[in-house]
């Protein structure tokens, strides 16, 4: 299920990697699968679609992304490498989590609590090192940038008020919740991912992070596959 890892950009200036920032390098080297997976979710979000339809869509996306993130948080506390990003650090494991914003979301669309505790999960990338783990929280922490532009979708597809987004606007709207990312998670990669060796081991956690949410929401059937997006 885990995809290459894509290369970042060539460096033309012969300088190295570090001249760029942690969180560039990461984006560069994830670009290609942040875009497949963008590209993907918001054709599921169609213009004129009945708003009852658009909302038993949203409904699947928060379904299939409460299983991700609880088995991402849930794999992230569990480990030594995972616990290790919080020691020493500013990064507060407490307000990074976001499972409990997904249960309220999901009660306010119907669920019960019964319906949510029998939500599958998937596998996913085990934190085999700090850096590998900062790479995995990359992908978390920075769909809260992409978030409020795709509730943005969603609310104009389902007509649905703005407190049913409390996931998708964990950090709140979209220049607040980049601003958010680049204050304080954006210069603590820096501390957690200090050399080399240690990108390619955090350009690792998030292609394969990318490559767990693009094949659960997938087999959840809320995105088309591959093959349905080329016809
Ligand atoms: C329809 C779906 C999506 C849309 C429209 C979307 C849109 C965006 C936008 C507009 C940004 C900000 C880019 C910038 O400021 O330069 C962003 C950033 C990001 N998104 Fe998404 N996104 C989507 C889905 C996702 C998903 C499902 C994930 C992860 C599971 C994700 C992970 C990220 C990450 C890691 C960043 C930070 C990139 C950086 O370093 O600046 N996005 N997204």
């Amino acid at each position: 299920m885990h995809a290459q890892p894509v290369s970042p950009e060539p460096d033309r200036s012969g300088s190295p990697s570090q001249e760029v920032s942690v969180r560039v390098f990461l984006k560069q080297a994830t670009t290609e699968a942040h875009d497949a997976l963008d590209r993907k979710t918001s054709k599921v979000f169609k213009r004129g679609e009945d708003p009852e339809v658009a909302k038993q869509s949203y409904s699947n996306l928060m379904v299939a992304h409460y299983g991700i993130v609880c088995a991402i948080e849930d794999a992230v506390h569990r480990s030594d490498a995972g616990r290790a990003l919080f020691v020493d650090s500013p990064l507060s494991l407490q307000e990074m989590e976001k499972t409990h914003l997904l249960v309220e979301d999901l009660i306010s669309l119907g669920l019960s609590v019964e319906d949510i505790h029998a939500i599958k999960k998937p596998e996913v990338p085990t934190p085999q090192s700090t850096a590998y783990a900062a790479g995995i929280l990359y992908v978390l922490e920075g769909s809260s940038i992409g978030g409020p532009v795709v509730a943005a979708m969603v609310q104009r597809a389902t007509g649905l008020p703005p407190e049913n987004f409390r996931f998708l606007k964990a950090y709140g709207d979209f220049p607040d919740a980049r601003e958010r990312f680049n204050n304080t998670f954006a210069p603590a990669l820096e501390a957690l991912v200090p050399d080399d060796a240690a990108r390619q081991e955090a350009v690792r956690g998030a292609n394969e992070t990318f490559a767990a949410f693009s094949s659960w929401f997938e087999k959840a059937g809320v995105i088309p596959g591959n093959d349905a997006e080329t016809k």
